[in-house]
């Protein structure tokens, strides 16, 4: 590797303290080389957190893993370790990779995880799609697992290609290097096909979810065509290391304004009705709020009646779109309960304030017509809301 390419790993290796660092077009290429890097029989167990994106699923199912869930804590809507033990112990030895997504950008418990997936044979990897620039106990998320993935396509990161694996073992690196190399090159121009696909995905997820999962067979027909417009191989004609470097160290000052934007809401929201989640070391993907008792869903329709436009950060409970269907109380509550507030650092902190104040009022409204409401049925809404100011 020469050039850009290299200027771009070489950053990224000193950044996070990592020995490799290899380049990848996304960061579900990146999660797919990093599982394909552990080298496991066809079949073995990535176990996810149950409330994330489906898109990381998709990179197990490329991978050659089968996906399985543990729930989520309430605390951060990360791992809940007891679950996470509950199922390394069913699987029994068949779970190769435990993959933290550091919801809502706040660090999942690495180093615990570590511990536990080791004593069940398997590794850790990150994946600091929505949270690079966390930290949890003095570490940098993608510094303490045995390897971490990264996007730069439309999350922290504001491109339209680009992720890595990241690792201290040149086996893993060297691995990840031979599968990233196999894929087919980059084909340009091809951003609105792939935007097309994912919006048709989560429409139908809509839909299989809507009919309570019993459709999910639907779903299987897009992986193929997943794949081929996900994974490929770049050159390195198509970095621009200047670019990226420079988009990777705006970051500190990307975080900088998220968390004036969040002391806003810190300071405005008084409502007993909403709590926010631990954002400890947090890179504010969103500002996580949990309604205690209420629906989200609900609440923003009442705010539409009202004439008011709220808009929800919110991951759908994904795991019965990839696996069969097992309670997961705490995964339930934080898809129905929780809103994750948007941090636009985009928009001046002042209108903050005003969406701040309008929030809570709406919170004090709400509260004296909830119980006379009919919860929504929130089946076929579950598609992933990402939404802004306005
Ligand atoms: C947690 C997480 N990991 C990985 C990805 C995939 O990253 P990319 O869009 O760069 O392929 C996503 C995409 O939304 C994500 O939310």
């Amino acid at each position: 590797m020469s050039g850009a390419r290299a200027e771009v790993a070489d950053y990224l290796q000193r950044r996070f303290g990592r020995r490799f660092c290899v380049l990848t077009n996304r960061g579900t290429t990146a999660l797919t080389a990093a599982l394909r890097a552990l080298d496991r029989p066809t079949g073995a167990a990535a176990l996810f957190p149950a409330v994330l994106c489906s898109i990381p699923v998709f990179a197990a199912r490329f991978a050659g893993w089968t996906p399985v869930f543990a729930d989520v804590n309430l605390t951060d809507a990360n791992f809940d370790p007891t679950d996470v033990a509950r199922v390394l112990r069913e699987c029994n030895g068949r779970v190769g990779a435990v993959v933290p997504v550091h919801m809502f950008g706040r660090m999942d418990d690495v180093e615990r995880l570590e511990k536990m997936a080791a004593a069940a044979g398997a590794a850790v990897i990150e994946d600091l799609a929505l949270s690079l620039g966390a930290e949890r106990d003095g570490r940098p998320a993608g510094s303490v697992g045995t390897m971490a993935c990264l996007s730069f396509v439309r999350k922290m990161i504001p491109l339209e290609m680009g992720g890595a694996v990241m690792t201290d073992d040149p086996e893993l690196a060297r691995r990840a290097r031979d599968f990233i190399e196999s894929l087919p090159p980059l084909r340009p121009g091809e951003g609105a096909e792939t935007a097309a696909a994912l919006r048709a995905f989560h429409a139908l997820t809509g839909f299989v979810a809507a009919g309570d999962w019993r459709r999910r067979e639907l779903l299987d027909g897009f992986e193929g065509e997943f794949r081929r417009l996900f994974l490929a191989r770049t050159a390195d004609a198509d970095w621009d290391a200047r670019t990226v470097v420079a988009e990777i160290e705006k970051l500190d000052d990307v975080l900088r304004a998220r968390r004036a934007r969040a002391e806003v809401y810190e300071t405005a929201l008084h409502h007993p009705g909403a709590v926010p989640l631990d954002r400890g070391g947090s890179a504010l993907f969103a500002y996580p709020v949990r309604l205690k008792g209420w629906t989200a869903e609900d609440l923003l329709d009442f705010a539409a009646e009202q004439g008011y436009t709220f808009r929800r950060i919110a991951y759908p409970d994904i795991h019965p779109v990839f696996g069969p269907r097992r309670p997961m109380p705490n995964a339930a509550t934080i898809e129905r309960e929780i809103v994750g507030l948007p941090l636009d650092d985009d928009r001046p902190v002042s209108e903050f304030w005003g969406y701040a104040a309008d929030f809570d009022k709406m919170l004090g409204a709400y509260e004296s017509v909830a119980p006379h409401r009919t919860p929504p049925d929130t089946r076929g809404r579950l598609e992933m809301r990402m939404g802004g100011l306005s």
